[in-house]
C-alpha cells in the first residue's frame, strides 16, 4: 500500500454523488432504519432492478418492524421467494423479533449494535448507521472493497485476516471529518454508487472517476489486479433427485427442509442422493406398482458454493393416496404458489403443471 492517504477522498466522493450517483431510491427517501434495513439486506446479493419490486411488496404488506415480527415465517418466505439467498429472509424475519423483544420496536443507533442483529454483519451495520444516523463508520461491500484496494493500492491478500482488518482501518480514515449529517450517508452512498457503475471489476470507467487523480491502481497502470485475493471458492457439484409425486386431484406432495443446510424451513419436493433411493422409496408406496413414472428433464442451479444438478421424476398416484409419505403434505396449486418455494422447485412445479394438468 502506498505511504500516505490519498487526499480529499470524501470530499470528492460526496460531490460526484450529489451530480452522479444514484439520488432516487425508495429507500433514499427515508432515514428510517426499518427501511433501509430491509432494502441493505434485499440488496446485499440482489442488483437494485430486481429488489424494486420486492421492496415494495414488503413494505407494503409488512409497514413496521413489528408487523414483520409478527408474520409467520411461510408468508416471509413467499414473499421472498425468488430473491435467492434464503437465508437472508430467515435472518430477516428474526432480526424484526429480536428488535421487537429485545429493543421495544426501535432498532439500535450504533453500528456496533446493529451488528449484533441476526443477519447483519459489519458492513450492512456499517451502511445502516451511516444513511439513518450519520454515524462516522465505514462500509466495505465487494464493492466497495474494490474501490478502496485501488485508490489506496491495497496489495495484501485478503483471505488473511490481517489484511482485511487492514483495510477496515484505512476506510475509517478515509471518511468525511466535516457536516457529517449530510457527508456520512452521501459517501457510504457514493463508494457504493462508484463501485456499480465506474470502478467495475472489468474495464472501469476510469475517466470518469473523481479519484482518478488521486488513485494508485490507476497510476500503476492495472486496476482490474485488485482487490488481491488468493483463496479460489471451492465449488463442489452435488446431485439431487427430486420426486415430483402427484395426486389425482392435482396436488403435489411436499416436505418441508431441515432447519439447516440447503432452502432451510422451506417446502420442497422430496429429495434423495441417488435415482435408486428415489425408486426404493416409490416402490414402498402402497399402490405403487399402478403409478406412472416419468424422468423429466435434469438442470443446474447454481448457490453459493455449489452446483446442484437437480434430477426430477414425475410419479402420478392413481387414486389420492393419503399419507403417502411421511412426513409431508399434499399442497394443491392454490396452496404452493403462495408459499416460500425455493425457484428452481417452484419453476420445475410450475412447467409440471402447464404441461400435464
Ligand atoms: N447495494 C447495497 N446497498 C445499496 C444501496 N443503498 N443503494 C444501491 N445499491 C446498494
Amino acid at each position: 500500500m502506498r505511504d500516505s492517504l490519498p487526499e480529499n477522498v470524501a470530499e470528492r466522493v460526496v460531490a460526484w454523488q450529489a451530480s452522479h450517483g444514484r439520488n432516487h431510491l425508495p429507500w433514499q427517501k427515508t432515514r428510517d432504519p426499518y427501511r433501509v434495513w430491509l432494502s441493505e439486506i434485499m440488496l446485499q446479493q440482489t442488483q437494485v432492478a430486481t429488489v424494486l419490486g420486492y421492496y415494495a411488496r414488503f413494505l407494503a404488506r409488512f409497514p413496521d418492524v413489528a408487523a414483520l415480527a409478527r408474520a409467520d415465517q411461510d408468508e416471509v418466505m413467499g414473499l421472498w421467494s425468488g430473491l435467492g439467498y434464503y437465508t437472508r429472509a430467515r435472518n430477516l424475519h428474526r432480526c424484526a423479533q429480536r428488535v421487537v423483544d429485545a429493543y421495544g420496536g426501535e432498532f439500535p443507533r450504533s453500528a456496533q449494535e446493529l451488528a449484533t442483529l441476526p443477519g447483519i454483519g459489519r458492513s450492512t451495520a456499517g451502511a445502516i448507521a451511516a444513511f439513518c444516523f450519520s454515524e462516522r463508520v465505514p462500509i466495505l461491500d465487494a464493492n466497495v472493497r474494490r474501490v478502496l484496494t485501488r485508490v489506496l493500492g491495497f496489495e495484501e491478500d485478503l483471505a488473511q485476516a490481517k489484511n482485511e482488518r487492514a483495510l477496515w482501518g484505512a476506510a475509517q480514515s478515509l471518511l468525511p471529518t466535516t457536516d457529517l449529517v449530510d457527508a456520512m450517508p452521501r459517501y457510504t452512498q457514493g463508494l457504493m454508487d462508484l463501485g456499480a457503475s465506474v470502478c467495475t471489476p472489468r474495464s472501469p470507467n476510469c475517466q470518469a472517476c473523481p479519484l482518478v487523480t488521486c488513485c494508485a491502481a490507476f497510476a500503476a497502470g492495472d486496476p482490474e489486479r485488485y482487490p488481491v485475493k488468493t483463496r479460489k471458492l471451492l465449488r463442489r457439484a452435488e446431485s439431487w433427485y427430486l420426486l415430483v409425486l402427484r395426486n389425482a386431484a392435482g396436488a403435489v406432495w411436499l416436505q418441508r427442509r431441515p432447519s439447516e443446510g440447503i432452502w432451510a424451513g422451506m417446502h420442497c419436493v422430496p429429495v434423495f442422493a441417488d435415482r435408486a433411493a428415489l425408486q426404493d422409496c416409490v416402490a414402498s408406496l402402497a399402490e405403487a406398482n399402478d403409478w406412472a413414472m416419468e424422468e423429466l428433464p435434469s438442470f443446474v442451479h447454481a448457490l453459493t458454493h455449489r452446483d446442484l444438478h437437480l434430477h426430477p421424476v414425475l410419479v402420478t398416484a392413481g387414486a389420492s393416496p393419503q399419507p403417502v409419505l411421511e412426513p409431508g403434505e399434499w399442497f394443491g396449486p392454490e396452496a404452493w404458489q403462495g408459499m416460500g418455494l425455493p425457484a428452481p422447485i417452484r419453476k420445475l412445479l410450475e412447467s409440471t403443471r402447464s404441461a400435464l394438468w
